[in-house]
């Protein structure tokens, strides 16, 4: 469907729903990617549960290597410049050695970040991976660090205003980085499996 300036898909990442939208949309490529996807098999269950319990909807939840060379397969085919990927420190080895065999990847950046949740701190990471030669290499680490959430988003969006107009979000949850993007006038193309959380995120954008 179209919202505003966006295309947002639902369903399974393991389907074509995106794929499709994509090559209809953005048949010359995306401009760059920002996107959360789940981590770890126990995080990929968790959002199993909820999505059953909220929309009573069976899947085939895909499992984190598989969903790992998903996301690789998806950002190489149709991001050009950049891709940010929020992931978790335990299971970023893994996807960076699958990033790192692909041909279009031309540096990576790992940038570790500690967030309180609760009373907790805990730990997590963005993956800063530069697409093309063409664009210029940029110092991720030192724009990144310190930078949660919400934040880390901004900073990129503050570096691409007036350069580059799409995002790729395959993972759009309750669309808090939709609306940051929304905010700041870009066009976003993503997914989200939950119909119900993909409600919330386009209720943002009112
Ligand atoms: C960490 S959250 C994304 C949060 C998002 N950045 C936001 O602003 O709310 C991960 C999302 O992945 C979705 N997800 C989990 N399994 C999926 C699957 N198999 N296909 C597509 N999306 C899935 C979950 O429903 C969840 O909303």
């Amino acid at each position: 469907m179209k919202i505003s300036n966006h295309i947002l898909t639902q369903g399974n990442i393991s389907n074509n729903q995106l794929d499709l939208a994509i090559a209809q949309n953005y048949p010359n490529g995306i401009d760059f990617c920002y996107t959360d996807p789940p981590w770890g098999n126990g995080n990929l269950k968790f959002w199993d549960t909820v999505n059953k319990k909220m929309n009573n909807v069976e899947i085939v939840q895909i499992d984190q290597e598989a969903l790992e060379n998903r996301v690789v397969q998806l950002i190489c085919t149709n991001v050009k410049n950049y891709a940010f990927i929020v992931y978790g420190v335990r299971e970023a080895k893994s996807l960076m050695q699958k990033l790192r065999l692909q041909p279009k990847v031309v540096d990576i950046q790992y940038i570790e970040k500690k967030y309180k949740s609760g009373a907790k701190w805990l730990k997590n990471c963005v993956i800063a991976v530069t697409l093309s030669n063409n664009v210029p290499k940029e110092d991720w680490v030192t724009l990144l660090t310190n930078k949660n959430g919400r934040d880390g988003l901004r900073v990129v969006l503050d570096k691409f205003k007036g350069k580059y107009q799409s995002c790729l979000d395959a993972f759009i949850g309750q669309g808090f980085y939709l609306e940051t993007l929304h905010e700041y006038g870009f066009h976003v193309i993503g997914n989200e499996l939950n119909a119900l959380r993909l409600e919330k995120a386009i209720s943002r954008l009112k």
